[in-house]
């Protein structure tokens, strides 16, 4: 396992993964995958939008935090980002975490300017992943990575935000053949 991880943080983990599709969380292999590229690439900044429980969270937030980072995370559901909350205090990632409750559209409209991140990872409803998109582009650095769950298991529903990416100048855009499909974008520019 990843040395990251306490030993409770991983027992959440498994426990989490009983009930995934109850809370919609994302697959083992994308969080692994989400996990590695922020480790790799060196991420400090991350948004998260579509919090649940928790469960990408712990990922994202534990390899942000072990490059000295920070996650912050968009959830409108009362019951599930408290239990995110609890989740994060018992991996130990909570002191980097921030839950932004609310609606997207308005929590990312309502970001400071000067909000920037070199991370985002989109997972909410999929139909507005293309006001996400734009919403957080002009705080998303140069350099940095933008990414989209469920383009393949929701392909009609995410249509406008693949078109919006694809011919956007800024962006290099491809889907990985993750579970449920996974749009990875770097802005070049
Ligand atoms: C697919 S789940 C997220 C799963 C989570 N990323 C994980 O893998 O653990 C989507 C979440 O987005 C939230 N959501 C959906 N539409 C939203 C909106 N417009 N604003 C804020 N949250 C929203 C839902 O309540 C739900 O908890």
């Amino acid at each position: 396992m990843i040395t990251d991880f306490s030993e409770t943080a991983q027992e959440v983990l498994i426990e989490l993964e009983k009930t995934q599709r109850d809370f919609w969380n994302i697959s083992r292999p994308t969080a692994l995958f989400l996990y590695n590229l922020i480790k790799n690439e060196g991420f400090t900044h991350g948004l998260e939008v579509g919090t649940s429980n928790g469960y990408s969270g712990i990922w994202l937030s534990t390899a942000l935090k072990s490059n000295g980072g920070t996650l912050d995370t968009i959830e409108f559901y009362e019951k599930r980002y408290s239990i995110a909350c609890e989740n994060f205090e018992k991996c130990g990632t909570s002191d980097v975490v921030t839950i932004r409750p609310g609606e997207a559209c308005d929590v990312l409209r309502a970001l400071p300017e000067d909000f920037m991140i070199d991370f985002a990872f989109v997972d909410a409803n999929k139909r507005e992943s293309v006001e996400y998109f734009k919403l957080i582009h002009p705080h998303l650095k140069a350099g940095g990575i933008f990414t989209c769950d469920n383009v393949l298991s929701h392909k009609e529903k995410v249509q406008t935000y693949i078109d919006a990416i694809n011919s956007h100048p800024d962006y290099r855009h491809v889907v990985l053949d993750l579970p449920a499909g996974l749009s990875f974008a770097r802005k070049i520019k």
